[in-house]
């Protein structure tokens, strides 16, 4: 099924199975953002800024990252981070799924249906187009299905994926250790950006792409303008 544009939670009816579908969605009255871009764009910074903008406001903001935000979930994040492990395409994408699927469950759905701000840095669009792009697993058909079932049907009211050239990326990267996933090397980043970019030209309703080469205060008030519109 197409990603829902509802704001939409767990629904209590819900069992975990694949023979569900389309999973039924409950209102909530929440909003849920992410931000996605390739690593160095600057995207986890202008996640906090948005964070702590919308707190000045006196709103309730609930941010959380992925791989993580659950103790299962960062588990799940430093095998999939560690060099030494060698992890196959297949089970990177199921990893990485399973850390979001119990991140929606323990973090986000309850933190939407008490009405909270959801601020999301990376969510399912990271594996479009980290693993189904990058890796060449999946294609956005299949993908968009899995994501569904993985997340129960939740779906971002808006994502803003922060747009960068890959060496300007590796440069802001600078010289830190680079984790299993930035070992990918420039042209595993060229395609993840060029699946950002498409995710970005297919969904306009959800999906905002912004410049990543520009000074950070002007890229937050972009993003703030935006989310503002969306809460109120
Ligand atoms: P992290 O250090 O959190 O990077 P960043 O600060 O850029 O988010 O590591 C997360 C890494 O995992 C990053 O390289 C992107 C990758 N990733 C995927 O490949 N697929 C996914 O579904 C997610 C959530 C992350």
């Amino acid at each position: 099924m197409p990603h829902g544009r509802r704001r939409a939670v767990l629904s209590p009816s819900y069992d975990g199975s694949l023979r569900c579908f389309p999973t039924p969605l409950t209102m909530a009255s929440g909003t849920f953002f992410s931000f996605e871009g390739i690593d160095g764009s600057g995207k986890s910074t202008q996640a906090r800024r948005l964070a702590d903008a919308l707190r000045q406001r006196e709103h309730e903001v609930v941010e959380v990252r992925e791989p993580g935000g659950t103790d299962l979930g960062e588990r799940i994040r430093s095998l999939l981070l560690d060099p030494e492990n060698h992890i196959v395409g297949r089970a990177e994408l199921l990893l990485f799924s399973a850390a979001r699927a119990q991140l929606v469950d323990e973090v986000i759905a309850p933190a939407l249906n008490r009405g909270a701000i959801v601020i999301a840095d990376r969510f399912f669009d990271s594996s479009s187009a980290y693993q189904g792009a990058g890796r060449g697993l999946a294609t956005p058909e299949w993908l968009t299905p899995f994501h569904s079932f993985v997340t129960a049907g939740l779906t971002p009211d808006r994502t803003y994926v922060i747009d960068l050239d890959v060496e300007t990326a590796a440069r802001r990267r600078g010289a830190r250790d680079a984790d299993r996933m930035e070992r990918g090397g420039d042209a595993f980043y060229r395609r993840i950006r060029e699946a950002y970019r498409q995710l970005a030209a297919d969904d306009t309703r959800r999906v905002l792409s912004l410049d990543g080469d520009q000074p950070a205060d002007r890229l937050a008030d972009q993003v703030f303008a935006d989310a503002l519109a969306m809460v109120g």
